[in-house]
């Protein structure tokens, strides 16, 4: 909900203020701030975050395993390969075992069903890190990215005072995302519009590059095609029109290699370079954002290292905010109150 994001956001900016602080070198810093210093919340402390991941990851991984010890605890690695699920042993068996010894599963998983399966099983909470449906960690990081730079967007205001634990308030933003409907493009689609920014997408005409009919259902329950919140077509230079803050993903999300060839040749044209976003008439000050990993087909060298690249923020940001997922899901959570019997 609006009001859960919200807090999400809110509390990532406060353990990030928080932990910098704890993290800075204490000769630094005077005797009496010093003493002011307080640790982030150990809620995670003797606990364990399993990390049940069935693709690669570096950020969710890096993010996941700093973060939990961060919060006092332990996250536990469980790729495909190291245990028993899918060769010898069911989703079923497989989550009420983790979540006998644990007290969260994070999930990156193929088929949504996968992480909806663990969901019914699970004792304990369980956070999906990827499906071949969302990416809802990743549009976290995306929006504290988006806040902590809201001065860019709001000419002569200054940027936000790093010492502040407040999350900074952003204008509606108009956002063109430019590439292939996956995963985290169907995040963008249920949440941006229900914070007041208008999406402009552009996909390939084929109607395998559209939502598929879960996300779209989720788009119409939340209401987001509302109030001309989804602009939607084929064309990328008409999406980046007016545009505030240009996103893209990788043309082939993990498990689509094999539809490379055909890829790359349904999504001419669709490469983000300064040239489109000028030709399109994004607004002169645009922004650029890539949940990352990044291929070059998706964008240029220019953009990406450019000025008004703030991927490497963005990428940091999936510590802070899988942080803040960690303990107020998984570290506060309250088995006697919340949780089913073990
Ligand atoms: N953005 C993201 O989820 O990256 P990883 O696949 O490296 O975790
Ligand atoms: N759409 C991409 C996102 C990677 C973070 C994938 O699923 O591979």
């Amino acid at each position: 909900t609006v009001p859960q994001i919200h807090r999400l956001l809110s509390h990532s900016v406060a353990l990030k203020s928080t932990t910098h602080l704890w993290l800075r070198p204490h000769g630094s810093l005077s005797a009496k701030r010093a003493s002011a210093l307080r640790m982030p919340p150990q809620s995670l402390f003797l606990k364990t975050v399993a990390l049940l991941f069935s693709k690669r990851s570096t950020r969710t991984r890096l993010a996941s395993e700093t973060a939990a010890a961060m919060l006092g605890g332990r996250a536990l690695f469980l790729g495909r390969d190291d245990i028993q699920l899918g060769v010898n042993e069911s989703p079923r068996d497989t989550a009420r075992v983790i979540g006998g010894m644990t007290e969260g599963i994070f999930a990156r998983v193929g088929d949504h069903s996968e992480i909806e399966e663990l969901v019914k099983w699970s004792p304990v909470p369980v956070v999906n890190a990827l499906s071949s449906l969302w990416h809802p960690t990743q549009i976290l990081a995306d929006l504290l990215t988006l806040h902590e730079h809201a001065h860019l967007f709001t000419p002569g205001a200054s940027p936000p005072d790093p010492k502040k634990k407040e999350l900074p308030a952003l204008r509606p933003l108009t956002i063109a995302y430019v590439g292939d409907s996956a995963n985290v493009l169907h995040d963008m689609l249920v949440t941006y519009p229900r914070l007041g920014h208008k999406l402009r997408v552009a996909t390939p005409a084929d109607p395998k590059y559209r939502a598929p009919p879960a996300v779209w259902d989720r788009v119409v329950e939340l209401r987001c095609d509302r109030n001309d919140g989804i602009w939607w077509g084929e064309d990328p230079k008409e999406a980046v029109r007016g545009a505030d803050v240009v996103m893209t993903d990788t043309w082939i999300s993990m498990g689509q290699e094999a539809e490379a060839e055909q890829r790359y040749k349904d999504f001419e044209g669709y490469q983000v370079t300064e040239e489109l976003c000028r030709e399109g008439g994004a607004n002169p000050e645009w922004k650029f954002m890539h949940c990352l990993p990044r291929k070059k087909n998706e964008v240029n060298d220019e953009v990406f290292y450019g000025e008004r690249s703030l991927v490497f923020p963005q990428a940091d940001n999936r510590k802070w905010t899988t942080m803040a997922v960690f303990d107020l899901v998984i570290g506060k959570w309250d088995l006697e109150k919340d949780g089913r019997p073990r």
